[in-house]
């Protein structure tokens, strides 16, 4: 007996376990209950008595052995199968590669950042509109060609219980008709959000694009407070040298009112293909809300009065990075995105 323990003890020894099938062979022979330490287990009983004790030790060391080394190598074999097992994305390029702020976060940031400083709230509201606030509440006059000027995605004609026709917003203004129904004024709030019109998709225009707009309504806000707000905002947003210039416009929802323009970035105002050789670039529309407006939500027209304005977000920022393309915000092709940390 004592034999045979010394030389399996020897073989365990020896045994070299290079791969799971070797494994599996080691298990098989020295582990697993018909193994031939089991067998010797066995023949234990028939050891003279006195000698059981001692053989029955060898046997228990014997044992441990073999388990642990069972153990140490299935341990190894477990580590080195589990890396087999997640594959490798072989497209990804460089996995340590940080994510960053999409271009226009970044400018909806910088923006909302400008108009907090002077004193802006912001404000949201639904995207999914009816033609009240969209447009009714907004001085639109019902079948006026103002309202072509939007070309707007109609989800529901109004009929039964919903009177009204249901729509996608056109434009945030819906957000100042909310706020100034539920608020008493002074009050002075930026609104940033989707908006959506029925465009065809090109370099310069999208179905979906984003707005930030602005209402201020208080006891004697005059259109100077309008210039002097969008002049900072300016400066602050395009750089100190940007020059601004306001040109008379038309909304139904403000009256006087004026679209406002930057010297254009790219050529400073000698002219580029950017700006169309205009040396100009428009940036906003603003206006004095028109006292139809504010008494539609049953605000006083004549203790009150404010001023509205509105820019595109995307045009911004194709300004300030001089991106030619509107269709690369939604690409998600990360070498474009990538550039904006
Ligand atoms: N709502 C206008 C638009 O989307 C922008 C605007 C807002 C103009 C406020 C004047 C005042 O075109």
């Amino acid at each position: 007996m004592n034999d045979k323990i010394q030389a399996i003890q020897s073989e365990i020894e020896a045994f070299v376990i290079a791969d799971s099938a070797a494994l599996e062979q080691f298990r098989i022979q020295f582990v697993g209950r018909k193994g031939r330490l089991a067998e010797l287990f066995d023949g234990l009983k028939d050891v003279a008595a006195d000698s059981r004790r001692e053989v029955g030790q060898a046997l228990n060391g014997l044992k441990n052995l073999a388990e642990s080394k069972f153990a140490s190598a299935q341990e190894e074999f477990a580590g080195a199968d589990q890396s087999i097992e997640i594959p490798a994305d072989l497209t990804l390029s460089d996995p340590l590669i940080q994510g960053s702020l999409h271009p226009l976060t970044l400018v909806r940031s910088r923006i909302l950042e400008i108009f907090n400083r002077m004193g802006f709230s912001v404000s949201d509201g639904p995207e999914i509109e009816t033609d009240f606030y969209n447009f009714t509440a907004l001085n639109f006059p019902e079948n006026h060609p103002a309202r072509e000027m939007q070309d707007t995605f109609f989800i529901e004609k109004g009929q039964g219980e919903i009177q009204d026709d249901v729509l996608l917003r056109t434009h945030t203004s819906n957000v100042q008709i909310r706020l100034m129904q539920h608020a008493k004024p002074p009050f002075r709030s930026i609104m940033p959000g989707r908006v959506f019109r029925n465009e065809a998709i090109s370099a310069r225009a999208h179905c979906l694009f984003h707005q930030v707009e602005g209402l201020y309504v208080d006891k004697e806000v005059s259109f100077k407070d309008l210039k002097d707000t969008l002049y900072h905002f300016a400066k602050e947003m395009f750089g100190k040298d940007t020059k601004v210039r306001f040109r008379p416009s038309y909304f139904p929802f403000t009256e006087p009112s004026a679209e406002m323009d930057i010297t254009c970035l790219l050529c400073k105002g000698d002219g580029c293909n950017v700006c169309k050789q205009a040396g100009w670039v428009e940036i906003a529309g603003a206006g004095m809300v028109d006292p139809n407006v504010l008494e539609n939500v049953g605000i006083d027209s004549k203790e009150y009065s404010g001023f509205a304005f509105g820019m595109g977000i995307e045009r911004i920022t194709m300004l300030k990075y001089q991106i030619k393309d509107l269709r690369l915000f939604t690409e998600n092709d990360v070498r474009f995105l990538r550039q904006f940390n």
